[in-house]
């Protein structure tokens, strides 16, 4: 049985563990819609390279291969006002001129394009939960059923996300059917200079 002392220690050094290993990620302090654009930048930078790093560890295809490509949006941008879920959306090489177009002219992205899109959420106490990185891969007639693409995802822990493609992903993209069925960032958050 062990002693209040000895409690009170075990405490003590759970406390100071569990501290050093929240400054070792990445933390805002404060909910998201609180951050400055500074803030949310230096949050970015810190959160970035540990969500390539957690998505590709077990050598996932796209989990593994995001991390080189260029970024559409400016910034991590909250869709939803409350919702405290924040997206950052990277494109490989064949896709990218033409997704940051943003076009509703009804064109069609090429074939083999891959699109990742990070996703974390910043609680109201400013701690952060990594969500899945969520995909889109332009497969072509092969996947008719739902606009050519192909959904899949990859959890932080670097596994298969399980996704129900037609039935839950492409259920909703396929609202935007002049956009190739891309729902892209909110503008403001858009790369220009296309
Ligand atoms: C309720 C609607 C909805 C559902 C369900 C949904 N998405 Fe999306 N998705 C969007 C919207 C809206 C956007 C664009 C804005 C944003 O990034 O949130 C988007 C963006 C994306 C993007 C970036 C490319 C783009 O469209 O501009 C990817 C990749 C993506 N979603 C994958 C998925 C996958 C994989 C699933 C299923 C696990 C899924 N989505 C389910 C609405 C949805």
């Amino acid at each position: 049985m062990k002693s209040p002392l000895t409690l009170l220690l075990t405490m003590l050094i759970a406390m100071l563990v569990s501290h050093q290993v929240s400054a070792a990620k990445c933390v805002a302090g404060k909910a998201g819609a609180e951050l400055s654009a500074e803030e949310m930048t230096a949050l970015y930078n810190c959160l970035h390279p540990k969500l390539v790093q957690a998505y590709g560890k077990k050598g996932h295809e796209v989990g593994a291969a995001y991390g080189d490509w260029q970024a559409a949006s400016l910034r991590p941008v909250a869709p939803g006002v409350h919702s405290g879920q924040y997206l950052m959306t990277y494109v490989n090489d064949t896709g990218y001129a033409d997704y940051i177009r943003f076009s509703s002219d009804g064109s069609q992205m090429p074939v083999g394009t891959v699109i990742a899109k990070e996703n974390f959420t910043i609680r109201s106490n400013g701690k952060i939960k990594r969500g899945p990185l969520l995909i889109m891969t332009k497969a072509g007639d092969t996947a008719g059923e739902t606009g050519g693409w192909i959904y899949s995802g990859v959890k932080p822990n670097g596994k298969v996300l399980k996704v129900d493609g037609k039935g839950f992903c492409h259920a909703c993209h396929q609202a935007y059917p002049t956009q190739d069925f891309l729902g892209y960032p909110v503008p403001d958050a858009r790369v220009t200079g296309n």
